[in-house]
C-alpha cells in the first residue's frame, strides 16, 4: 500500500529521499546540540517615572575562571565544583551584554557574578563590570574561598578589598537611573547589618521611588519561598535587625520594587502593597528578565 508520502511525491522520488536519509543517519552520531539562545523573560512595573525605561536584570552566573596565578588547594576547589551546564554562565553573560547594548539599556546583576574566589574569577569579572558598566551587587559565592566552608564571615572581609572597586552595595550604595534609586547592598548571607538599614533611611530621605537590589530574596509569607534561601524570615536566630529592615523596607511606600537571584528560577509575587519582588532565573542556564519600569 503506497504512503501519503509516496502518492504526494511519487516513487522514484520517495526512494531517493529515503537512501539519502539511509546515508545521513550514521552521521547523527557526530552530532551535537547547539546552545540554546538566551532567553529573555519581559516584565513590566508600574513605578511612578514620567519617562518610561528598561533593564536587564541578571544573576547567578556563576562563572568559573582558573589559572596559574590561583594555588593548588583553588584549582582543587574548582574541579570540585564542576557542574554539567555551569559552564554556559560566562557564554550566556556576553550574550546578555551584547542584548543589553543593542537595546541601550543596562544590566543589573544581583550576585553570584563568580562561582568561587580566584584571581582568575575576579579580574574577568571586575573587568567586565567596568568596561560593560555592569551594576553588580554580591552574591554569597563572591565570598566563597573553600569547598568545605560557607557564608564565613572572614572570608568575607578578606574577599571585600577585592571587590569594593567595581561592585556595589558593598555594604549598601544608591546607583540613580533614569530618576529612581537604585538601592544596592548585600545581604549575601542572609543578614544585614545596621550600617546598610541606615543607608536605606538616607536614600528614604532623597524622595524618589527605590528598586531594592540584592541577592537573596526578601522574605515574604505564603508565597512559597524557601525559608532557607531568603532573607528576614521571623523567627529566625539573631537575626533581630534584619526582619526589622525587612519589614520596615516593605512598610515603605517609595520602594516599588524588589530585584534579586539565590533561587536559580524566576520567580515574581507581591512583597507589599506597594512592590513587586523579581527573583531572575540563573544566567547559567540563559535566563535573564528585560524590566520596563513605568508611570
Ligand atoms: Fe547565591
Amino acid at each position: 500500500m503506497k504512503s501519503d508520502f509516496q502518492t504526494v511525491f511519487g516513487r522514484r522520488e520517495f526512494l531517493r529521499l529515503a537512501s539519502l536519509a539511509a546515508c545521513a543517519a550514521p552521521l547523527r552520531g557526530f552530532a551535537y546540540d547547539p546552545i540554546p539562545a538566551l532567553n529573555v523573560r519581559k516584565v513590566s512595573v508600574s513605578i511612578g517615572v514620567d519617562e518610561p525605561f528598561s533593564i536587564l536584570h541578571v544573576s547567578d552566573s556563576h562563572i568559573a575562571r582558573i589559572d596559574s596565578r590561583d594555588g593548588e588547594s583553588t584549582y582543587a576547589f574548582a574541579k570540585s565544583r564542576s557542574r554539567n551546564g555551569r559552564e554556559l554562565g560566562e557564554y550566556y553573560l556576553g550574550e546578555a551584554i551584547h542584548y543589553a547594548r543593542a537595546k541601550g539599556i543596562k544590566v543589573i546583576h544581583t550576585g553570584d557574578f563568580m562561582d568561587f574566589v580566584s584571581v582568575a574569577n575576579i579580574e574577568h569579572a571586575a573587568r567586565r563590570i567596568r568596561t560593560d558598566g555592569i551594576v553588580a551587587c554580591v552574591g554569597n559565592h563572591e565570598y566563597w574561598l573553600d569547598a568545605g566552608k560557607k557564608e564565613i564571615e572572614s572570608y568575607k572581609e578578606a574577599t571585600i578589598p577585592k571587590l569594593k572597586d567595581e561592585w556595589k552595595g558593598v555594604p549598601a550604595s544608591t546607583v540613580r537611573l533614569g530618576g529612581v534609586n537604585f538601592f544596592v547592598f548585600d545581604d549575601s548571607f542572609r543578614a544585614v547589618t545596621e550600617a546598610i538599614a541606615a543607608a536605606f533611611e538616607e536614600t528614604v530621605k532623597e524622595g524618589l521611588p527605590i528598586v531594592m537590589v540584592c541577592h537573596v530574596p526578601l522574605w515574604t509569607e505564603d508565597v512559597g519561598l524557601n525559608k532557607g534561601a531568603s532573607c528576614g524570615v521571623h523567627g529566625r536566630k539573631d537575626d533581630a535587625v534584619t526582619c526589622e529592615f525587612v519589614e520596615r523596607v516593605r512598610r515603605e511606600p517609595l520602594v516599588r520594587a524588589v530585584i534579586a537571584g539565590h533561587l536559580h528560577g524566576f520567580r515574581q509575587f507581591a512583597f507589599s502593597d506597594h512592590a513587586q519582588e523579581l527573583v531572575a532565573g540563573a544566567l547559567f542556564n540563559g535566563d535573564c528578565t528585560e524590566i520596563e519600569f513605568t508611570k
